[in-house]
């Protein structure tokens, strides 16, 4: 069976047992201040897990795609990836242990076709220090359940997964107890770490056995399941949510008790073909191929770097569909890193040359099962990826030529060498450490202090060179860079204006072709809000509002005039300030350098062009001015 059919099979299979399907939430988080993306299915689902009723009712189900970036290191082996998709069931306050353990069985066994005896499943040993006891209820149902299926199923005490390495498994053991670094589920991982308010509990896990011959013993000791060899894989997660942590740190149990199952759809997949290898499956297998095809070397002999550029480039895919672009903020940057570590590896394939185009397609028809409204940029992300390839490629190759320019007269590099690379080149750090290595140079033993003095160093400059901009003004002065100035200011008033008083300017950049500003506000920003906007950014043009300046001292300027500014802090004690309109009642009046226009009628007409995600919180507008039309 294909992944494909499994996720429609699973959703079915909780529809019949009265789940209602509900869509996932966005794998990009947008204005959340704590996560930046969607890691698993029960995140979006925390208020209702918390007792609010969920409109949907108490059984609930979804496939939601999940971004572990956490793992991004453990890559490359035969079970990680950092995207992946999360099957879910939920009962809220509804079906509890029996149910939920019955009914994954019955998924895994009669469903998807996976052989019984090859289950094994881990329960909680319980905790003193909270009062939280061991949990025999699921491993009696389990017992119960095994014995349905013609197993009699022993149970063993395990505790850690360090002592399971040393034990191992005795003949018949099949259900196993561990503490909560393996079996106690919350948000922040093992009990000590379960953030207060957070919703929490013990879980059994369920695992498929790939047999004795893949464990790698030496590394990894023993088998048990929780070990981290290739024998047993984690292939789904059961979290009794029956606790509630409280301020004070203790644990309360809930009033209404939750069931949230989490699955691994790929890895579910996996065990139906019998592959321990997750790049096997039907997602993965046939961007593999290509790569094969591509590099003319083989799967077998260059596993981990395939594999690598096969999980990176799915999850850049998916992504970009969902809207985001790389860029060196946080989320973008998290895009820009897997498509830049896919391009290296594939460079140490001996793929030279631009490879995205052949590679993303082939994703793109692997998810064509999944919704618009899950992917709804589906259609940019061929243009989006490769050009980042495009401009990737062209930074590689100069930073390698600048070091081997420095390689002429030196072996060693240092941290200063690096960032200047970095700096001047886009050469970023990570990469440029393994381009020394590869060209048999040697690192400076300290050079990561070096780097970070270098770094701050040029904070230093930059800081003076701002502090200079503020009253020397812009370092663009063309004629066209001035009206945007000036429109920045208008804008920032008809945001306070017409969506709320708290925003704040967070950044801008202004260009002769465009202005570019970013702002904080809590969400995306409606087609109503931003017509609004411009209406009033063009009626205070059409006014022909005069713009004045004059000096005053910083306190003054903001504690009796209420002038914007963001960088209370830095600028000098005695600031410029630039109002526009009647001084009186100013329409706009902001701490400045300069320059601006006189009068707001020389802008033309201001257009917003594009409105969109900048950082969490941070929304960014991008605008033209073009001349009016007479
Ligand atoms: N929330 C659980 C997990 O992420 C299911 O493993």
């Amino acid at each position: 069976m294909n992944a494909n059919q499994i996720r429609q099979k699973f959703l079915d299979f909780q529809v019949k047992h009265g789940h209602k399907i509900i869509p996932p939430a966005p794998l990009v988080l947008e204005n959340d201040p704590t996560t930046l993306f969607t890691g698993s299915g029960m995140q979006p689902l925390l208020p209702y897990l918390l007792g609010q009723p969920h409109p949907e009712g108490t059984r609930l189900t979804d496939s939601q795609p999940s971004l572990r970036l956490q793992d991004i290191d453990d890559v490359g082996d035969p079970r990680h990836t950092t995207v992946f998709e999360m099957l879910g069931n939920w009962s809220l306050g509804d079906y509890f242990k029996q149910e939920q353990i019955e009914n994954f069985f019955t998924f895994l066994t009669k469903e998807v076709g996976l052989d019984p005896h090859k289950i094994y499943v881990t329960c909680f040993i319980g905790n003193q220090k909270y009062g939280i006891p061991k949990d025999t209820e699921a491993a009696e149902i389990w017992q119960t359940v095994f014995k349905k299926a013609g197993i009699d199923a022993k149970i063993a005490e395990i505790g850690t997964a360090e002592h399971g390495a040393k034990r191992g498994i005795k003949p018949g053991e099949r259900i196993f107890f561990y503490d909560d670094h393996e079996n106690w589920w919350s948000r922040g991982g093992g009990i000590e770490t379960t953030p207060l308010g957070d919703p929490c509990g013990p879980d059994s896990e369920v695992f498929y056995d790939f047999g004795e011959d893949k464990q790698d013993v030496e590394k990894y000791g023993l088998s048990h399941p929780a070990s981290d060899g290739a024998r047993f894989m984690e292939i789904g997660n059961q979290v009794f949510m029956q606790y509630r942590r409280n301020p004070d740190g203790t644990f309360s149990e809930l009033e209404h008790k939750n069931v949230d199952f989490g699955g691994g759809l790929e890895r579910i997949t996996a065990a139906s073909i019998g592959s321990f290898d997750v790049f096997k499956i039907s997602l993965m297998a046939p961007i593999i191929a290509k790569l094969e095809e591509i590099s003319h070397k083989n799967y077998d002999n260059n596993t981990d770097e395939m594999r690598i550029i096969a999980d990176h480039l799915r999850g850049a895919y998916l992504l970009a569909a969902q809207g985001l672009t790389p860029s060196n903020k946080a989320q973008g940057y998290a895009l820009r890193r897997l498509v830049r570590r896919a391009i290296l590896k594939a460079l140490d394939l001996g793929i030279g040359q631009e490879f995205l185009a052949e590679i993303l397609p082939i994703i793109a028809e692997n998810y064509q099962a999944l919704s618009d409204d899950i992917l709804p940029y589906r259609a940019q992300v061929l243009s989006v990826l490769t050009t980042e390839e495009n401009a990737f490629r062209k930074t590689i190759t100069k930073g390698v030529k600048e070091l081997q320019k420095l390689a002429r007269s030196t072996r060693e590099i240092t941290g200063a060498d690096l960032f200047k690379l970095q700096d001047t080149y886009g050469f970023p750090l990570e990469l440029s450490v393994e381009e020394v290595y590869k060209m048999g140079l040697t690192l400076s033993e300290h050079y990561q202090d070096e780097f970070a003095a270098a770094l701050a160093e040029q904070r230093e400059r930059s800081q003076t060179a701002s502090k200079g901009m503020f009253k020397g003004g812009l370092s663009d002065t063309s004629d066209q860079t001035i009206k945007y100035h000036t429109a920045c200011h208008l804008l920032l008033a008809a945001l306070q204006q017409e969506i709320s008083p708290d925003i704040e300017q967070k950044g801008s950049n202004l260009t002769p072709e465009r202005l570019r500003f970013d702002f904080n506000v809590d969400h995306k920003l409606t087609p109503d809000e931003l017509q609004r906007v411009e209406n009033k950014v063009n009626a205070w043009i059409a006014a022909d509002l005069p713009v004045t300046f004059a000096e005053y001292d910083k306190d003054y300027a903001f504690d009796t005039l209420h002038a914007h500014g963001s960088f209370r802090d830095r600028y000098p004690d005695r600031v410029t300030v630039y109002t526009v309109g009647d001084p009186a009642h100013p329409t706009s009046i902001e701490i400045c350098g300069g320059p601006h226009v006189t009068h707001t009628g020389a802008l033309g007409h201001f257009k917003i062009q594009k409105e969109e995600s900048s950082s969490a919180g941070v929304r960014r507008i991008k605008a033209t001015l073009s001349p009016n039309m007479l």
